[in-house]
């Protein structure tokens, strides 16, 4: 295959130039980090599966209206998508608690919030992507109270599709985390969902065991991350049911 530009890699993806301008390819890595990135493993067959998982995702969250930054899956590990600037914000949204805001506000694991909670952090691994407040957003310009309004409420619509998705394949959406870039039409500017959605992303419970099916699999060396991610995407219907955990994962069409 002819050798393609480099734009950027990362932990866990890797971005290419696309066929067209502002398009990229987006090429999904067996790595898994975690703890930025103090524990790191090679989980074979995670990119092939959260590359599908992603664009499954995705395709659903345009299909409601949400935009996103997908534009076609191109083969088992790449996906072409737009090209956006990225907010340099991670958008996290919480319907039970865990992880950092158990930490944080002395909550239990599995705590009910009283609401979906939205938190931002800062994208800069050198600072460990602090939390911040809206006060900081603004005054730091990284995103107008405009960008902000929007973003509450594409992170909101996200959550609605993926909690309703999930609950209905028996598994709970505890949290997950979420990129926003700009895209310009002429000079109008607007947000998409960018970036990935995948079990990396995610916090996945299983409803009746209250097993882990997310990215906590690796970070806890609770078992293997891949077994976990393909019964999500079994679950989903993304892979065939008769898949064994075992078995290298295999796409439905
Ligand atoms: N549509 C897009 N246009 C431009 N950049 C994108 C787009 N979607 C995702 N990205 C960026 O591509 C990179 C994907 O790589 P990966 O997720 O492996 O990075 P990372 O190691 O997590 O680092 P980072 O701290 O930059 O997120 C991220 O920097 C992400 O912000
Ligand atoms: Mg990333």
């Amino acid at each position: 295959m002819a050798r393609r530009k480099l734009i950027y890699e990362g932990k866990a993806k890797i971005l290419y130039e696309g066929p067209e301008p502002g398009t990229f390819v987006q090429y999904f890595k067996d790595d898994a980090t975690a703890f930025n990135a103090e524990k790191k493993d090679v989980i074979e067959g995670k990119g092939v599966l959260n590359n599908r998982l992603s664009e499954y995702f995705m395709v659903g969250l345009a299909s409601i209206g949400v935009p996103t930054h997908f534009l076609k899956r191109l083969n088992m590990r790449e996906q072409l998508i737009r090209q956006c600037e990225i907010i340099p914000l991670e958008v996290i949204v919480r319907n039970r608690a865990a992880g950092s805001i158990c930490k944080r506000l002395g909550l239990e694991e599995g705590a009910t919030l009283p609401r979906p909670i939205i938190e931002f952090c800062y994208k800069d691994d050198s600072l460990g992507d602090p939390l911040v407040a809206e006060e900081h957003i603004i005054a730091f310009g990284w995103a107008s109270q405009q960008d902000l309004d929007d973003m509450v409420a594409l992170a909101l619509r996200v959550n609605d599709f993926m909690s309703g998705l999930m609950h209905g394949v028996g598994i709970t959406l505890v949290d997950f985390k979420i990129e926003i870039g700009r895209v310009w039409d002429n000079e109008f500017q607007r947000l998409v969902v960018a970036d990935e959605i995948s079990p990396d992303s995610c916090r996945l419970w299983d409803q009746k065991t209250g097993q882990k099916l997310d990215k906590d699999v690796f970070r806890r060396d609770l078992g293997n991350l891949a077994d976990a991610y393909t019964e999500v995407a079994r679950r989903l219907g993304v892979l065939p049911a008769n898949v064994s955990p075992a078995s290298k994962p295999t796409l439905v069409n």
